[in-house]
């Protein structure tokens, strides 16, 4: 890991060396006051949230009021259909009428959809201020809390208008995660294991040595388990800030078909439970195109289900293996073509346009039918 243990305070602290917009991801019990140390000696600062995380907001905005800063609370709606142009107008407004200034900063306290929306509206607010990310689930404090990814809904599709906009601070406290729904967390869970299977020996050992002390959200075990993930994740976006060398794609493990699932529909998957299905699915396809063994598959499908995580489809026949293909061809990241990032002798790669009766054994390996 890139990062330095301080077990006096017991954060880990997580370079993202990026030229010009280098930051830090801090780790651990307490994480939160440094957002207001970060901040100290700005004049104004909007914290955006969400009703559901209304618990973790005093901390945050005691800290804030702690060292001299005058903080307004703003919160948005919940779920994927508040994620929108409309809610990120509606910010920028009371931004305005808050009396914000160019340098000035938003905070955003919450999952992905607060820090994709209140970081998008960072990002376009007077042409860019400042934004510090406060991740409160699992999945934002792995992922969408860190690379600068950035944006919002259309009704036409999910993600299609943003903004990379690289915060000037990421916070990550797991304490904060006991409130979290369950399936929320284990949504969440269904990133983390993908790291581990990108690459991360260590954070394989420390799920599969002791996958019942995750899954029972030990916040001194999920303290080391986010800041393993936060660094691989650091490590790529500095490698490929704005994915054109193909390597920040291969984060995109399992989630081929996972995408496919969620447009499809009539599952009622979160986004990591259809990630788990596909990094099954990715296993066995890579076991069925003989880039990995059979056993090496097994082990990976075994850590998926020690986790609880879902490795099948919850209903077989749904979706037939012929319309999620034509889903995954029009999948943005795939040219047209069929494209999969799976594991393999060299690792993790890119591998496009598979033979189709290994993709039907890995089809029917999660229970969807061809
Ligand atoms: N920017 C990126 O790189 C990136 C990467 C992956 C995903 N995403 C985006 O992230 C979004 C999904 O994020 P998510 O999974 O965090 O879901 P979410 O933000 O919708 O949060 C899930 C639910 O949990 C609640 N919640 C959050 N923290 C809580 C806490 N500590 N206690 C109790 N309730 C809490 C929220 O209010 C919400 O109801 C999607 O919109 C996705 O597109 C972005």
């Amino acid at each position: 890991m890139s990062g330095d243990a301080d077990p006096a305070a017991e954060l880990i602290t997580i370079p993202v060396a990026l030229p010009g917009r280098a930051y830090d991801i801090v780790v651990g019990a307490g994480a939160i006051d440094g957002v207001a140390r970060l901040l100290s000696g700005r004049s104004r600062v909007v914290v955006v949230s969400q009703a559901a995380i209304a618990a973790h907001v005093p901390t945050l905005l005691d800290a804030l009021a702690g060292a001299g800063i005058d903080a307004e609370l703003m919160l948005i709606g919940d779920g994927e259909a508040d994620k929108t142009l409309d809610t990120v107008a509606d910010l920028v407004g009371r931004f305005t009428r808050s009396g914000l200034l160019r340098n000035d900063a938003v905070v955003a306290l919450g999952g992905g959809v607060v820090g994709d929306t209140a970081g998008f509206a960072a990002a376009v607010y007077h042409r860019g201020v400042a934004v510090v990310q406060v991740p409160t689930t699992l999945l934002a404090m792995v992922d969408s809390s860190i690379g600068g990814k950035t944006g919002v809904n259309l009704p036409e599709g999910k993600n299609l208008v943003g903004a990379f906009h690289q915060p000037i601070g990421v916070f990550a406290d797991p304490a904060v995660l006991a409130t979290l729904p369950a399936r929320e967390f284990d949504a969440g869970l269904g990133e983390v294991v993908k790291y581990a299977f990108l690459g991360d020996t260590e954070l394989r050992a420390t799920l599969s040595s002791a996958p019942d002390t995750v899954v029972d959200r030990d916040p001194a075990t999920l303290a080391r388990v986010v800041a393993r993930c936060a660094a691989f994740k650091a490590r790529v976006v500095v490698e490929d800030e704005h994915e054109t060398s193909g390597v920040r794609a291969t984060l995109n493990l399992g989630h081929t078909l996972a995408h496919a699932l969620e447009t499809a529909g009539g599952y009622d998957l979160l986004h990591g439970e259809a990630v788990s299905i596909g990094l099954v699915f990715a296993a066995r396809l890579a076991a069925a195109l003989e880039r990995i063994s059979t056993e090496a598959a097994d082990e990976q499908v075994a850590l998926i289900s020690a986790l609880g995580l879902p490795t099948a489809v919850p209903r077989a026949g749904r979706v037939s293996g012929a319309e999620l293909i034509a889903l995954m061809r029009r999948d943005k990241k795939s040219d047209g073509g069929l494209t999969f990032v799976l594991d393999g002798p060299r690792g993790v790669e890119r591998v496009d346009d598979p033979p189709a009766h290994a993709v039907e054994r890995a089809f029917a390996a999660v229970g969807i039918r061809a």
